[in-house]
């Protein structure tokens, strides 16, 4: 919105006798102080504030220009879109991050060094905030599509951590985007959690069940300003399933309809958690052409682009998820239908929906994307070659230590065949051989549940690795013919060395190791 309109509006909005204060973009970005966190809504670019941190990324550059520092703890639920990561990052306004990013320029400046990182599991962020282990919040800046003068704020794709920036912060910003409808309101469920000791069990028993308000409830003093915003997410579209993805997708589904088959799934079936990126996209589209996997419900993170299809044709019945990620033209879709589609999604806090209380109960079978698996069943989720950030953790861990069957998908070559995400041992550990239960690449399954390290590292060689780099894999081994593990650590990094001195990890001399 031009800064004309948003003067002519300026004032209050005055209903029921109070007033909402609506305020421009850059009067927001003014009140924020140099050292203050800010808990901005946003999981993925679904839901995230977009006006005001580009206004303070702006003024940011701005200060720095003038010789003044201006850089902010930027916490959020998740990743979050250009207007917010990319525009802060770019103007070096962030002090620290935290619990999740996706972003180049921000990953750049945190693999430089530059920007203080830390990687979290999603469900705990709330709780950490809430226990004052990230410090004070001076702010919460969330977008609504709607706000009451009473502080009832009904938040838009995602839920995140927002209902938990809006109880700590100070003061609240509202980013009021008339781009999502009012008539969203209904779709959230917001529940959070006592403080232990007093804690009590969360009372969610079915996927559907919802445990709290479809608002956030805020109280009206603390709400410090209102912008007027128009703007789509920033959600990319995902790429086509290749070759690649379609076989792993088709791998997934054949072994989820196969334990079916032989019981170990209950007839009534399981709901599932699918990760993010393009190969979770794929699987979650191979499930729903596999004729044998009957109709199902999602509790997970994040509702991807495939689910909306699956809806339509009634294979997906319900899907729990903390934010909408869909690019542009489904969202499109989904709010021409609101109605058919708010009876089957609820969108829940992060502690909720990634809640590993839950995730035992209900039964998840969990299936997430790895960097690199080892040939013993441990899985690296975030560094590229033991060093560098991709993204984090994400909500990977929450679901894959707690779930019936916990499934790690990959492609068995990386970077155009010079990398074999299958080594001897990952570069970097996000989960480990204890909650990892099946491996699956393009190539095949392993099953690793009820094996030994020895018997796991064979099977993963076997039915994983790519066919080129199986000597490799059978060579780092083969020679260990004692001990709980075929571990070797004089050569365990070997493939990765090879890559490092000549960008590609294939011809390791295993003489020359010990
Ligand atoms: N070594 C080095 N680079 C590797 C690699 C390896 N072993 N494996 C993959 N890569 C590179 C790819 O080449 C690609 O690089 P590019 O962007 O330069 O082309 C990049 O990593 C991403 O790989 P891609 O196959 O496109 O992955 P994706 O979109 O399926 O995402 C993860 C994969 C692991 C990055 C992503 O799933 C993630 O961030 N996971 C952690 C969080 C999570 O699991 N959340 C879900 C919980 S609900």
């Amino acid at each position: 919105m031009s800064q004309a309109m948003a003067e002519q509006e300026r004032g209050t909005r005055r209903t029921g006798g109070r007033a909402l204060p609506f305020i421009t973009a850059e009067e927001a970005a003014a009140m924020i102080r140099h050292g203050d966190t800010v808990g901005f809504s946003g999981f993925t670019p679904a839901g995230a504030a977009k006006e005001i941190p580009t206004a303070l990324a702006k003024r940011a550059k701005a200060e720095h220009a003038a010789g003044r520092p201006l850089q902010i703890g930027v916490v959020t639920g998740a990743s979050t879109g250009q207007s917010l990561d990319g525009e802060l990052a770019l103007a070096d306004a962030i002090a620290f991050r935290t619990p999740y990013q996706s972003n180049k320029d921000l990953r750049r400046l945190i693999n430089e060094g530059k920007t203080r990182f830390f990687d979290m599991h999603l469900s705990t962020l709330p709780q950490h905030v809430r226990y004052g282990f990230l410090g004070k919040f001076a702010w919460a800046v969330v977008e609504a599509c709607d706000i009451t003068p009473e502080g009832e704020i009904t938040l838009t794709t995602s839920v995140g951590a927002s209902p938990t920036f809006c109880r700590c912060a100070d003061k609240v910003l509202v980013e009021l985007n008339e781009f999502h409808p009012a008539a969203l309101h209904g779709i959230h469920d917001i529940y959070e959690q006592d403080l232990p000791p007093h804690r009590r069990e969360v009372p969610i028993y079915r996927v559907s069940d919802r445990a709290g308000s479809p608002v956030v409830k805020v109280d009206p003093a603390k709400i410090a300003g209102v912008v007027r915003t128009n703007r789509p997410d920033e959600s990319g579209a995902f790429d086509a399933p290749d070759e690649v993805t379609k076989k792993i997708g088709q791998n997934v589904a054949e072994f989820i309809a196969n334990e079916l088959r032989v019981g170990r799934i209950p007839k009534e079936f399981l709901p599932i958690q699918s990760g993010v990126g393009n190969i979770a996209n794929a699987v979650l589209g191979a499930m729903g052409e596999n004729p044998d996997i009957p109709p199902f419900e999602m509790f997970s993170e994040v509702i991807q682009d495939s689910v909306i299809g699956l809806m339509r044709s009634g294979k997906l019945k319900f899907a729990s998820g903390t934010s909408l990620t869909v690019s542009g033209g489904l969202l499109k879709e989904i709010y021409d239908d609101l109605d058919f589609f708010k009876e089957r999604i609820v969108l829940r806090p992060q502690e909720i929906s990634n809640n590993p209380e839950l995730v035992r109960r209900l039964g998840i079978i969990s299936i997430n994307t790895a960097l690199e698996v080892d040939i013993f069943g441990n899985v690296n989720s975030t560094h590229v070659l033991g060093r560098d950030m991709m993204n984090g953790i994400g909500g990977s861990g929450d679901f894959t230590r707690n779930a019936y069957i916990s499934i790690f998908t990959c492609p068995s070559l990386a970077k155009g065949g010079k990398i074999s995400p299958i080594v001897p041992l990952c570069s970097h550990m996000d989960h480990s051989e204890h909650s990892v239960q099946v491996v699956i690449t393009e190539q095949g399954v392993a099953d690793l549940r009820a094996k030994t390290p020895h018997e796991r590292a064979r099977l993963i060689v076997e039915r994983c690795a790519h066919p080129d780099f199986r000597p490799e894999l059978h060579g780092y081994f083969d020679r260990v013919k004692c001990g709980q593990t075929p571990q070797t650590l004089s050569s365990a990094y070997a493939l990765h060395q090879q890559f490092l001195k000549t960008g590609n990890m294939r011809g390791v001399d295993w003489s020359q190791s010990s």
